[in-house]
């Protein structure tokens, strides 16, 4: 029986997908695949039986892609499957910027009765609590993915403006989004004249602490921030200042940091976006089969450091060849050479390729042994 290393919890439903063909433990010795969340591998030495890796969730920063793409590694995601339950946290998130919410509850818990019950001093003390309803406000929302797109037709929902950017958006996907969200195709013009902005990216240099200073000069006064997706997308230190001068009403993130605790109109949750029962079973069983469909057939579907590369199956054997982009011809010329290929897909991107193929008869090692010669071969691999 072949063997998953767990380097988080995993939701058990997972079973449903190993059946009883894999087992999954977190100290399974020489394991075909790793299953993680939020566990940070760049600096962890990855067992040389690791085919796969697969994020039980979307963000993929605690992952070395480029590293292991280079290995051979194909690392895959699980986009979308915890979207539904991050869209409700945003959402949680908008209504506690609104509304009072906490420092209310924190003040009823601490009332008794005395000269006047409970209930006569709730009374006399609410208004000190009156918050804004979320309802005819501008949302602005960066990123629409999976989480970012859900967001913004909830909040078309609730009756607020809503405007979108993702300069990486197609237009297929693009037809998803409410008709009513007005798309923008600049960041001056998504922050322009907004109540909410609402963060959807990955974290990379481009996206590292989009709200700062500057930015935020130019916002609107009194405007919220929230941040779902990773904390440095946000410059902490100018944040807390912005929170501080009323700037910022308020900025509510998931990622809490030691310098943003107790900060005065600064709400920390700690990352619980993607923790709901039927998110982490969502992307377990995502994850889970995506890397077994790697590993079984070696169709390559979402994956974030490889291209996808699907074939239906036919013929005695398959054969996955992944490789640098640079070789992509010299792949394709010595694949169409061999005799025994019935057909193949294959795809490159962002400086790495895959082949899967359909074998009549089980690959020669002679035409195996060239293919891994051919510079630029990373790695030639027989799913079963
Ligand atoms: C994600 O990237 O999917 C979310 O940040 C959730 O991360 P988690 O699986 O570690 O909770």
């Amino acid at each position: 029986m072949r063997s998953f290393l767990s380097l988080n919890n995993i939701s058990p439903v997972v079973d449903t997908v190993l059946k009883d063909k894999y087992t999954m433990s977190a100290d399974a010795a020489n394991p075909v695949g790793i299953m993680l969340r939020s566990f940070k591998m760049h600096d962890y030495v990855l067992p040389e039986s690791v085919l796969c890796i697969g994020r039980a969730g979307a963000g993929v920063n605690n992952i070395p892609i480029e590293k292991y793409a280079q290995q051979g590694v194909v690392v895959f995601n699980a986009p979308g499957a915890n979207s539904n339950a991050v869209k409700e946290l945003v959402l949680t998130a908008m209504l506690l910027s609104g509304r009072k919410i906490i420092p209310a509850i924190n003040w009823v818990n601490g009332l008794k009765d005395g000269e006047k019950t409970v209930s006569e001093q709730v009374e006399k003390g609410k208004s000190a609590f009156i918050g804004n309803e979320i309802m005819g406000k501008t949302l602005a929302v960066y990123g629409l993915g999976a989480i970012g797109m859900k967001v913004a037709n909830m909040a078309i929902q609730l009756g607020m403006k809503v405007k979108g950017y993702d300069p990486y958006l197609s237009d297929e996907l693009a037809k998803h989004l409410d008709e009513n969200v007005e798309r923008v195709f600049t960041t001056d013009d998504l922050i322009k004249d907004i109540d909410f902005i609402t963060l959807h990216v990955p974290l990379t240099d481009e996206t590292k602490e989009f709200i700062n200073a500057k930015r935020l000069e130019s916002m609107k006064d009194g405007l919220n921030v929230i941040n779902c997706a990773r904390g440095e997308l946000v410059s902490n230190k100018d944040i807390i200042e912005a929170c501080k001068s009323g700037k910022v009403n308020r900025y509510v993130t998931d990622f809490s940091t030691s310098e943003l605790l107790n900060q005065e109109n600064v709400i920390c949750l700690p990352h619980l976006g993607a923790s709901t029962p039927e998110a982490e079973d969502n992307c377990a069983v995502m994850a889970g089969n995506q890397m077994i469909e790697f590993i079984e057939n070696g169709n390559i579907i979402n994956s974030v450091n490889y291209p996808n590369v699907k074939l239906e199956k036919q013929g005695a054997c398959r054969l996955v060849v992944l490789f640098a982009e640079g070789a992509k011809d010299s792949i394709e010329n010595k694949i169409k050479s061999m005799k025994k290929v019935i057909d193949y897909k294959l795809a490159a991107r962002k400086g790495f390729g895959a082949v899967v193929a359909n074998i009549s008869d089980k690959p020669c090692c002679n035409c195996l042994d060239d293919l891994k010669a051919i510079d630029g071969c990373i790695k030639v691999y027989l799913p079963e």
